[in-house]
């Protein structure tokens, strides 16, 4: 079931994500070479507490055979997709590095990632932040009531496919609000004017993850990591998006001001 959220929910699910936002704006003022990625997991989960949330993604899964989230970021560097996890690994020169943060406020989510560059960063590189964000964007365009909900995600598919890329499918965005993963699901790809009617109220956690290469991935050893399969880098970009009956508004609002 799609959960559509009243004014006033909204409101509360504004503070979490607003958390998540300056969340990343701290981290990318530490983001140089040299820095170990759980320093940055220590410095998130510190803010969130202080900002009166918790941590989302800690404890998150996990079952029988395999361990839930240890950490409050995850942070995927060049070939890791999504759900890296920090550890005593230092950021390089020449990395792009994933940084995902998920907030609980007062029972409601928050949820935003923005890739990184480490210094100078090769110009391939680049275009793949510069194509990956802008695709983000352009699938927010489309979050707008009197479209359907894959309208985002050819929104999305075909920017990046026009530029050579391609994009995860095993890997989807998702509605969020008192779960952090509610319906309906947010694919990257699939065909315009088809999928479920976009109603006001509605939530949306929409996050491309796109792959230099081909779009296989795999996950890694420590039961979370996801690769690309061929060893090429990936990016991925999200904001939490409300559609409202003027259109889609920004529950997160990391970097808006210098890119949307
Ligand atoms: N932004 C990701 C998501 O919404 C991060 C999830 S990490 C997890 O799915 F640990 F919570 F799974
Ligand atoms: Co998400």
């Amino acid at each position: 079931m799609v959960s559509l959220k009243s004014e006033e929910e909204i409101e509360l699910m504004k503070e979490s994500n607003r958390i998540v936002s300056d969340t990343l704006r701290l981290l990318g003022a530490h983001i140089a070479p040299g820095i170990e990625t759980l320093a940055l997991d220590r410095m998130a989960e510190d803010f969130i507490r202080s900002c009166g949330a918790v941590p989302a993604f800690k404890g998150y899964g996990g079952n029988g055979r395999t361990p839930a989230y240890p950490a409050t970021l995850c942070v995927s560097i060049n070939e890791a997709v999504v759900h890296g996890i920090p550890s005593r690994r230092r950021l390089a020169e020449g990395d792009i590095v994933s940084i995902d943060v998920g907030t609980r406020k007062n029972g409601w989510f928050g949820d935003g990632a923005w890739t990184f560059t480490v210094g100078a960063v090769s110009s391939v590189k680049q275009r793949l932040l510069d194509v990956t964000r802008e695709s983000l964007f352009r699938g927010i365009e489309q979050a707008r009531v009197g479209n359907r909900l894959y309208d985002i995600s050819y929104a999305v598919q075909t920017h990046v496919e026009q530029h050579g890329f391609s994009v995860v499918r095993s890997l989807v965005g998702h509605g969020i609000g008192r779960d952090l993963h509610e319906e309906p699901q947010v694919p990257n790809f699939g065909r315009a004017r088809t999928g479920m009617k976009l109603k006001a109220g509605m939530t949306l956690a929409i996050e491309p993850m796109v792959n230099m290469g081909n779009a296989e991935v795999v996950v890694g050893e420590d039961h979370w990591t996801v690769q690309t399969a061929d060893g090429l880098p990936s990016a991925h970009f999200e904001h939490t998006v409300y559609i409202s009956r003027n259109g889609p508004v920004l529950l997160t609002n990391h970097f808006v001001e210098e890119y949307a």
